[in-house]
């Protein structure tokens, strides 16, 4: 298993943040969601020295889907960056942890009327409307409470990067945005323009998620600076920003070559400034939206090994006591991950096997026969690059609890969120009457 930011072998064990994790499964239990602090604040710091420019002002909006807690609107806030939210939820959560409600951008290709409301009372940064249903929503909600939102238009500028189909967002048919391909798009434009309870920033644009392929956000820029400059000179108005997405790839696997963040911002940064320049277009802002490369290496998921089964049928199990609750990303993507056996790192002896979780599905698998240290019984199996869409898509399936996510720095780990109870899973069960 490839090592990220600080983690060590101490004498045979892992440690991270300069604590070990045997001392870390002792203390929360397992699983366990644990967090390096300093590789989440080193990638912050990375994209904000990087993506900068004299032409034109920067932001750094930190997509809260891959992962989102107080703690994280908390180094949000540390490094000046800006989040999104996608729903009620992650706008109630973004807003509870105290952060300036101006630093939140909102999503969503079906926004409730609630939810609109939510953004307009909250007083948040802006608006990304979806599509033409959205804009009558929006202003609708204004006008009620005759309040005025900043808005982008998020686009869908048709490059097909290559990366699983279920997370892809830019092809034709996908459900996000409105296509610069469609002949209504000005007309959908203009009428954001015209509309009084509502200020028109720019177009937002996001081809997907886990691209290695650099080429496809070179296209990326170069369509949505054309597309920018086009509906400008037509509508004759002056277009203040772009917001470029996120989506950049991070390394799972030895099958994944990852984006360089602070080489690939600096030429991000280059190629939009020569090409505002070339079409004559001026711009006063752009942003970008990164997730998973913020937070993907530097969250690990400490199981405890429960047993080793060998079947008739040849496969091996390492059974865990999480599983796809925790992790559903194999099973709904075919993700692959590395793992070690975190407490004896210096175990030499390897088998192949397959590591299932605990739920009643055949599908339940976070490895699928694969080569690993030989684990029994006991051990600690920690899986890698678990930082990103782990926590935030986790369920309670066979009334399992979520896990605790802790923070690690300096040798000291803070609580960030607290394992689920049995309490917690009844919260809502009500007794209905017979
Ligand atoms: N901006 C927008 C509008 C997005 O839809 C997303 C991700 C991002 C930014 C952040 O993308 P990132 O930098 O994290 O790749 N559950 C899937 C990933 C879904 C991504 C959805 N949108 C997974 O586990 O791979």
């Amino acid at each position: 298993m490839r090592f990220f930011g600080t983690m060590k072998d101490e004498q045979g064990v892992l440690s991270i943040g300069g604590v070990k994790v045997t001392e870390l499964a002792q203390k929360y239990g397992t699983p366990l969601y644990i967090m390096d602090q300093e590789l989440i604040e080193s990638n912050m710091r990375k994209y904000k020295e990087n993506f900068k420019s004299d032409k034109f002002q920067t932001q750094i909006v930190y997509a809260s889907k891959a992962f989102l807690a107080k703690a994280m609107c908390q180094l949000v806030e540390k490094y000046d960056m800006d989040i999104d939210a996608v729903s009620g939820g992650e706008l109630y959560t973004i807003k509870v942890s105290g952060l300036d409600m101006k630093r939140v951008h909102m999503h969503g290709n079906n926004k409730t009327l609630e939810e609109l409301e939510m953004c307009v009372d909250y007083g948040i940064g802006s608006i990304i409307i979806d599509n033409e249903t959205e804009i009558e929503n929006l202003s609708y909600v204004c006008a009620q409470k005759n309040k005025k939102i900043k808005a982008m238009l998020r686009i869908n500028i048709g490059i097909d990067a290559h990366t699983h189909e279920y997370i892809k967002t830019s092809k034709h048919s996908s459900k996000f945005g409105e296509s610069i391909f469609d002949e209504k798009l000005v007309g959908i434009v203009e009428k954001i323009v015209k509309d009084k309870n509502i200020e028109f920033l720019g177009f937002h644009c996001h081809i997907g998620s886990q691209i290695f392929d650099t080429k496809a956000f070179h296209e990326g820029i170069e369509t949505m600076v054309v597309e920018t400059k086009k509906i400008a000179d037509t509508l004759g108005i002056k277009i203040p920003e772009i917001n470029l997405g996120g989506g950049f790839g991070v390394y799972y696997t030895e099958n994944d070559v990852e984006v360089d963040i602070e080489k690939f911002m600096r030429s991000m940064i280059e190629h939009i400034e020569k090409s505002l320049d070339e079409h004559k277009l001026e711009i006063e802002k752009v942003s970008i939206e990164p997730g998973r490369s913020i937070v993907g290496n530097a969250g690990s998921t400490l199981y405890t090994v429960g047993g080793i089964k060998q079947t008739y049928g040849g496969v091996k199990y390492m059974f865990i006591d999480g599983g796809m609750t925790d992790n559903i990303r194999p099973a709904l993507y075919q993700a692959e991950y590395e793992a070690v056996i975190a407490n004896r790192l210096d175990e030499k002896e390897r088998e192949v096997v397959t590591v299932a979780g605990k739920c009643c599905e055949s599908g339940d698998l976070i490895i699928k026969g694969k080569s690993l240290p030989k684990g029994e019984k006991g051990d600690l199996l920690l899986v890698s690059t678990t930082g990103a869409y782990g926590y935030s898509m986790s369920s309670n399936y066979n009334k399992l609890a979520r896990p605790a996510v802790v923070f690690v720095k300096n040798g000291k780990a803070s609580l960030a969120i607290r394992r689920e109870s049995f309490e917690d899973l009844i919260r809502n069960d009500l007794a209905i009457e017979l």
